[in-house]
């Protein structure tokens, strides 16, 4: 098969995703690396260069999203499809829609400026301020009442907009999920921004997390992913959900996604196929029809 993977500037020296990329060469597969930062894309043939699949592991606000997006509006399969990605980019566009369906997500704020986090009553404190269009821990801040308003410095180059979340108390440490399709790999538990160093390590996937992380990836559409989510006293809480992560820890995961990839591209494929037929037959009994009308005719 024909894979075209849309590699951002910033992940050209990350392992993920062009480790793989690689496995699928390895095995055979076509794979062209798309830098979106190095080359132009040519947008008037993207239907006849062959590609089986597009694939991203999407940056906030990079440009590699437009030409996912291009090659899915002409009908080319994508992982993870353009949609599923702009529903969690975006984490108030994620926790209004996440909310909306019944995720345990805690009550959230949208904040255009950090001056405007005075208007939030102070029983949903304590907060949690983080940029919406935030990733890897960075910005992240705890305000246990309004008081600590007066101390909070959001550093000005943080060109974004926040969420002003309510703390979910938990037992002091996230629990990461990692999914393709509707295999779950792993929870391992880490360090949350706001607690103190934990020990990284597996922690059992219970069926109530388990259910939880695939009920997300089925509600947003997504192929690869994770969430992160905390332990509470009334149980799990949705703190993020991440499309095509980093997978860091978990075994085997570069044979993992490459399979998920081919699998969810043979399965298009199938798709496209079974179409191509209907269609066939279709217009094939269309034409006998016609003609049966106009023998009737004369
Ligand atoms: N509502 C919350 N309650 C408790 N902890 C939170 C909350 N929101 C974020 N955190 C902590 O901050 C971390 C980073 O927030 P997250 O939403 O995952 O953003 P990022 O995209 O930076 O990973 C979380 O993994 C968690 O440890
Ligand atoms: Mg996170």
């Amino acid at each position: 098969m024909r894979f075209c993977f849309i590699v951002e500037e910033q992940y050209r020296n990350d392992p993920m995703p062009l480790v793989v990329a690689d496995q699928l060469l390895q095995w055979g597969h076509d794979v062209d690396v798309l830098e979106t930062q190095a080359a132009v894309t040519c947008l008037s043939d993207l239907t006849t260069q062959g590609y089986d699949a597009f694939v991203l592991k999407s940056l906030a606000d990079g440009p590699g999203m437009s030409i996912l997006a291009a090659a899915e509006a002409v009908g080319i399969p994508t992982i993870n499809n353009s949609r599923a990605i702009r529903l969690v980019r975006d984490k108030a566009v994620a926790a209004a829609f996440g909310r909306a369906h019944g995720l345990p997500i805690p009550p959230t704020y949208f904040v255009a400026h950090p001056r405007l986090l005075k208007q939030i009553p102070a029983e949903d404190y304590p907060l949690v301020i983080k940029p919406s269009n935030g990733s890897s821990c960075k910005g992240i801040y705890r305000l246990n009442s309004p008081a600590d308003l007066a101390a909070l410095e959001i550093a000005e180059a943080d060109d974004s907009f926040f969420l002003a979340q309510r703390y979910a108390e938990n037992t002091g440490f996230d629990i990461k999920v990692y999914v393709t399709g509707k295999e779950v790999y792993a929870a391992i538990a880490k360090k949350s921004p706001l607690h103190s160093d934990v020990d990284e390590k597996f922690i059992p996937l219970t069926p109530e997390l388990r259910k939880l992380t695939l009920h997300v990836g089925k509600l947003f559409g997504l192929d690869i992913y994770g969430i992160d989510v905390v332990e509470t006293p009334h149980g799990l809480a949705i703190l993020d959900i991440n499309d095509f992560p980093s997978f860091g820890r978990v075994p085997r995961a570069v044979v993992r996604i490459a399979e998920y990839v081919l699998h969810a591209a043979k399965h298009a494929e199938r798709k496209r196929l079974a179409r191509m037929e209907r269609n066939r037959r279709h217009s094939s009994t269309g034409k006998r029809n016609l003609f049966l009308v106009d023998s009737m005719k004369s």
